[in-house]
């Protein structure tokens, strides 16, 4: 039963449309009828400004971490959900939202959020990897992908040590997804018409 209950919730959690509630509630806004149409945090300060960006940048990264961490808890003692498949789950919800029509974001923050709930560590190093190819390229999408990619390589690198299979079959589910959701940015990219960020 509470594993049901785990994995409904943390599908839930993630579903929750961070920017498009905010855009509705505050600004009048359809975030998706404006700039890229995601609904993620990156067309929320693109649409909506600093502010309302940076709330939904948070509280998408912390949907990640509170659905890895739902297992942990007390109540949901012996659902058998291991934290990362909570926190997988939390994201297939922010991708798919029930509440947003299954039309959601490209995975990005909420992922960060799964590896905070989980590993710190490689939350930290994908931050830094990220803050880096976004100061020397300037677009998010690029950046979000690296973050990506420095995540695999993160947890091979960590399988060899502790043999975390399930951490490595996770980041790597995790990874194909922010760059297979990252689709039409990549073609801009090629293009070379991705828009880049002004106020870095
Ligand atoms: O987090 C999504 C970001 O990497 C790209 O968003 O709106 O520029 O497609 P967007």
């Amino acid at each position: 039963m509470n594993l049901f209950l785990v994995l409904i919730l943390a599908y839930l959690l993630g579903s929750i449309p961070t920017g498009l509630w905010i855009g509705r509630a505050f600004f009048k806004t359809d975030i998706r009828e404006h700039g890229s149409g995601n609904l993620g945090a990156t067309n929320t300060f693109r649409v909506l400004g600093k502010p309302a960006g940076s709330i939904t940048m948070v509280i998408d990264i912390l949907k990640g971490t509170a659905a890895t961490l739902l297992p942990t808890l007390s109540v949901f003692a012996g659902s058998g959900v291991p934290p990362l498949v909570a926190g997988l789950v939390a994201v297939v919800g922010h991708v798919f939202p029930i509440f947003a029509k299954f039309r959601g974001g490209k995975a990005v923050a909420t992922s960060a959020g799964v590896l905070l709930g989980y590993h710190w560590p490689v939350f930290l190093l994908i931050v830094l990897a990220f803050l880096v190819c976004l100061k020397v390229f300037k677009m998010v999408s690029l950046a979000s992908m690296f973050g990506g990619v420095v995540a695999f390589v993160y947890a091979v690198v960590h399988f060899f040590m502790t043999d975390d299979w399930l951490l490595l079959l996770i980041i790597t589910l995790l990874a194909g997804f922010v760059i297979y959701r990252h689709r039409s940015n990549i073609q801009r990219i090629k293009a070379g018409t991705e828009p880049k960020v002004t106020w870095l």
